[in-house]
């Protein structure tokens, strides 16, 4: 089974807006093999509760979760909460979320804090904002983020995308996607240090380039950002992915 993740970021600005994505992507759904591949959409945490009532074929997820369980933390939203709202999957240590503060060891307490409210977290993996960064720098990068960030997880399934900060399509990124068979071998590196995990590439993943990324068989789905607004194009690589 493959898994495709929408990363909505902070859109789009209306609760109209973010009904009608959702349901045009929902929709598109229908003619897509389900059994072949698992959408999650993952809105900003304000429209959660419309959007829940509009998607059936696909799941729910959340961009962060709290380190904590409860109390005084302004701000902030438990994994009870999101729970309470239908969210199955939460997004843990986005690069974006990385860089407004939280180290590995932050991203662990959100990973524990997520799995006791039975939520599946995905763990985000990444580094550099060039392009050049060696594969051994890359690799020391990521094995600290996956042995710190899952230190006492206990889960039968983990999900990591694996995101080269310098391939996502806005913000720190350069716009240009990772070539698939660099996501491959990170991937192929990733099996090897974590058991049963499945991996996503995520960084400017769009309907052009999705069946690339398909092809390699070892890389089990994609996080999208930019392209997981446009319901067409998000279409597409939810089809490229479930073709394969
Ligand atoms: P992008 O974002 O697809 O817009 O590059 C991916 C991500 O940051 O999750």
């Amino acid at each position: 089974m493959k898994i495709i993740v929408a990363n909505w970021k902070m859109n789009p600005q209306t609760i109209e807006e973010a009904r009608q994505l959702a349901s045009q992507i929902e929709r598109g759904l229908l003619g897509v093999d389900r059994n072949k591949v698992e959408t999650i959409i993952c809105p900003p945490a304000v429209f959660i509760p419309a959007v829940r009532h509009l998607i059936d074929f696909a799941k729910l997820g959340a961009q962060n979760v709290s380190r904590e369980s409860a109390g005084a933390f302004t701000g902030e939203i438990s994994a009870r909460q999101l729970a309470e709202f239908g969210v199955e999957y939460v997004i843990v240590g986005h690069s974006e979320r990385r860089r407004m503060g939280g180290d590995d060891k932050v991203i662990n307490r959100k990973i524990k804090q997520s799995l006791a409210e039975k939520l599946k977290p995905i763990l985000c993996v990444g580094f550099g904002t060039k392009k050049s960064d060696s594969h051994t720098q890359i690799k020391n990068v990521i094995t600290r983020q996956i042995k710190i960030g899952l230190a006492g997880a206990k889960q039968s399934r983990i999900t990591i995308a694996y995101e080269p900060v310098w391939a996502i399509s806005q913000g720190l990124g350069t716009g240009k996607a990772a070539t698939p068979a660099h996501a491959a071998e990170i991937a192929k590196f990733i099996k090897l240090i974590v058991n049963r995990v499945l991996v996503l590439y995520g960084g400017s993943v769009d309907g052009k380039n999705a069946a690339e990324f398909a092809a390699e068989k070892i890389i089990d789905g994609a996080l999208v950002g930019g392209a997981s607004l446009v319901p067409l194009e998000f279409l597409k690589i939810i089809r490229a992915f479930a073709n394969t």
